[in-house]
């Protein structure tokens, strides 16, 4: 479609994690389905291939790279991504990207020089990118913050990294002074940076100036819904005084995995054959994994449970993540041979087509690590949550479904807490009921997608508060003052 004075061109600029940069590719592709805007992606060359492979057939978002040499920042060479990078490397990574800024300014520059008709440009950023904001106002670009997760999960995050409540107060729980209506959180509820910052550290030094520039944006963007999540879109509202869109949820569709297909009508026809709401899915995400001993407990607990079943297993934590998976040293003795021969079990080995198996009828639960876009898949399809988060605000994710909307049970929490397959059985076993907290999941699971599906509506009797958003996000975008001409 050609250009209308209501565009702008729109340039999307996620942080170098597949975490962050999938849910970026997802918006990409939304904004495209929604809107006339010329839409790019930018990122390191490293990234920018993986990213090319991923794109859908005939998709107009571009992308465009930006110089970055690891070496030059003390990481291994070629570790533009954290998938790559050891854990205690990250935050040099995080560190590094600063460096980006001239190519990142020069970039946006370019690319207002060149439009034909000098349209509004709007920056689209990383909730670790907030030194974007200042490039912004420098170029005259709309800018605003994009969190890929939730309000309520991003404010607890955002809250903590400031007052580090746990280095103050005695006891293991405390409030967040400045969102207290989150409630209490348990010193094992941190993420492990969290956890051992105390103010001066790299990642508390980052976090302080980084977060802080925030406020220099013109806006935030979240992949959530007002209706389910409003508390923690009203603490940015009110601690940035900048407007705060929900315009979720916005997620990938299945079609977009490449050779996803067979394994994906495999899972159907094995799901066909189970009951309604008779199936727990088992799955932590695509950057996960767990401990060698937690993952023979919860096979246990899996076969104890009785239930039907789909698991989705990866290797676990001190081996290769996308290495062969070893089920007869992993895994209880017998127990793939077992679950196979009773049909019970389908284990499906790195993968598995998500919202093809949450969106079937046999599926009744979720066992999650609460990672914000599983979280909206599985509401988006009224699937209660069974949670165990594994990390970043994971936890205060699993809180929120539990202790706000009731559409969960924590069974537990990390990567290197101890678990017995007793304890993860009976839980799965109370989840999984028809009666009581069960039932009580299910039916606020139910509510909830109904709500969701009510922010997304866009017909005559509804426009839905996320498809406004999006909306008014645009047309503030497109209303930015035009760009000073590069003469003056
Ligand atoms: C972001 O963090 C880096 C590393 O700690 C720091 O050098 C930089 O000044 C920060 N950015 C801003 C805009 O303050």
């Amino acid at each position: 479609m050609a250009p209308s004075k209501q565009d702008a061109d729109i340039v999307l600029f996620p942080f170098m994690a597949q975490g962050h940069i999938i849910p970026f590719l997802a918006l990409a592709l939304h904004l495209e389905r929604k809107t006339n805007n010329t839409i790019s992606i930018v990122n390191t060359p490293f990234n920018i291939k993986k990213l090319r492979a991923s794109l859908p057939p005939h998709t107009s978002v571009s992308l465009l790279e930006i110089p970055f040499h690891a070496s030059d920042h003390g990481l291994p060479p070629n570790t533009e991504n954290t998938d790559v990078v050891p854990y205690g490397l990250v935050i040099r990574l995080l560190e590094a990207s600063t460096s980006m800024r001239p190519a990142f300014k020069l970039l946006i520059q370019n690319l207002m020089d060149s439009q034909h008709h000098r349209r509004p440009l709007c920056i689209i950023a990383d909730i670790f990118f907030g030194w974007t904001a200042s490039v912004a106002k420098e170029v005259g670009a709309f800018h605003v913050i994009f969190g890929g997760c939730g309000g309520y999960g991003m404010a607890c995050y955002y809250s903590l990294w400031f007052h580090l409540p746990h280095r103050k107060g005695q006891g293991d729980e405390f409030l967040l002074p400045d969102f207290p209506e989150a409630g209490r959180i348990h010193k094992t509820q941190l993420p492990a940076n969290i956890a051992e910052a105390d103010g001066s550290d790299a990642w508390s030094v980052f976090q302080n100036k980084n977060l802080s520039e925030w406020a220099k944006s013109d806006g935030i963007l979240f992949n959530t819904v007002r209706e389910v999540d409003s508390g923690g879109l009203d603490y940015f509202t009110r601690k940035l005084g900048l407007p705060v869109w929900a315009i979720g949820p916005v997620v990938l569709s299945t079609g977009s995995r490449l050779g996803g297909g067979v394994r994906a009508e495999a899972c159907r026809e094995w799901l066909d054959r189970k009951a309604g709401n008779s199936v727990l899915y088992v799955c932590f995400g695509s950057m996960n994994t767990m401990s060698g001993e937690q993952m023979m407990q919860l096979g246990e607990a899996l076969e104890e449970s009785g239930r039907d079943f789909i698991w989705v297993v990866r290797p676990p934590i001190g081996q290769d993540i996308n290495s062969e998976f070893r089920a007869e040293e992993w895994l209880p003795q017998g127990f793939v041979g077992r679950m196979q021969e009773s049909g019970r079990g389908l284990i499906l080995i790195h993968w598995a087509p998500q919202l093809e198996i949450l969106s079937h009828k046999a599926v009744s639960a979720f066992l999650s690590h609460c990672g914000w876009n599983s979280v909206l898949e599985a509401l988006t399809h009224g699937v209660p949550i069974l949670g165990w988060p594994m990390a970043a605000e994971q936890f205060f994710n699993c809180k929120f479904l539990e202790e706000q909307l009731g559409v969960c049970l924590e069974v537990a929490r990390g990567k290197s807490c101890e678990v017995h397959h007793q304890h993860i059985a009976a839980t799965i076993d109370v989840a999984m009921a028809d009666h009581g907290k069960g039932a009580h999941m299910r039916s606020q699971a139910h509510r909830l997608r109904g709500a969701i599906a009510d922010a997304l509506r866009d017909d005559h009797t509804l426009t839905g508060s996320s498809i406004q958003a999006l909306r008014h996000f645009l047309s503030a975008a497109a209303n930015t003052p035009k760009p000073r001409s590069p003469s003056e």
